[in-house]
């Protein structure tokens, strides 16, 4: 039996960290250009001093505005007719061309079976078999709950324990694709994957770029990551987790 994970089924990225995206395209502007040539990397060790730093200072916030936001890239194939309609903003918030996920729409054969279904404070996580022409498919999906649309979650613990717990999944991989979403697949689903991202940065670099990471991301997918605080509370959960990680190095999250 495949399977495979589906967490909060828009956006669709897969986070190359370090890897720089080869996009035919100089309108990611020259801060981008330059960051995704020239990682500005930051220690684990020193990351909680540079995260207050920075913030307290106002770098943060002017590094978060210069990266470009709003259309990058065509996104003609969505303003079609026939795909305009399967956007939830219709003519705003196109998926680009060049990382687009096509919509299957078959599931008239596709069986949904709710196998297994866990309450737990701020989140549910349910598995799914799906059954299509004798193939099974195990997906299990994080639903995430407590996230205000363009808010943040009230402690950045909770994030971290959400992370984790997928991560916890004996089934994750890094390299396995992921599906996230929310609504409008900017904001939130956007801030968890920078989290996730740079979790795994630190874990195998012991470094981290996040304005390097959020360029690569925009590159993919218009507004990731919305709103400045939720640029700050990516940080707030990576400084928690590098916490955690002294304490236990040996775990892997
Ligand atoms: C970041 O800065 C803001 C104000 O600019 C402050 O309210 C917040 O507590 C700071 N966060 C950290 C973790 O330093
Ligand atoms: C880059 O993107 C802009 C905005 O969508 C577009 O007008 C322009 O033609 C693109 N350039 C290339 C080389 O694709």
């Amino acid at each position: 039996m495949n399977k495979f994970y589906f967490i909060f089924s828009f956006a669709f990225i897969l986070t190359n960290i370090f890897n720089t995206v080869a996009v035919d395209n100089k309108s990611l502007g020259e801060f981008c250009e330059k960051r995704l040539q020239n990682a500005k990397l930051v220690g684990w060790l020193k990351f909680e001093e540079h995260f207050k730093r920075i913030n307290e200072s106002g770098e943060l916030k002017q590094e978060y505005e210069s990266i470009p936001e709003g259309k990058l890239f065509p996104s003609d194939e969505g303003a079609k007719d026939e795909n305009r309609v399967k956007n939830r903003y219709l003519d705003k918030y196109l998926a680009y061309d060049h990382s687009r996920v096509k919509l299957n729409k078959r599931y008239g054969d596709i069986e949904v079976v709710l196998d297994k279904c866990d309450f737990l404070d701020h989140y549910i996580v349910r598995n799914y078999l799906l059954r299509y022409q004798n193939k099974n498919k195990l997906v299990t999906h994080y639903h995430f709950m407590s996230w205000p649309d363009e808010g943040v979650p009230e402690h950045p613990s909770i994030m971290f324990n959400f992370v984790k717990a997928v991560r916890a999944n004996r089934d994750y991989r890094p390299a396995k694709p992921l599906v996230v979403h929310c609504a409008g697949g900017m904001g939130r689903t956007g801030t968890f994957i920078l989290i996730d991202s740079m979790l795994q940065a630190v874990q195998k670099f012991r470094k981290v770029d996040f304005a390097q990471q959020l360029c690569s991301m925009r590159s993919r997918r218009i507004n990731l990551v919305e709103t400045y605080p939720q640029y700050v509370f990516a940080h707030e959960v990576l400084s928690l987790a590098i916490n955690e990680i002294k304490k236990a190095p040996r775990v892997h999250i």
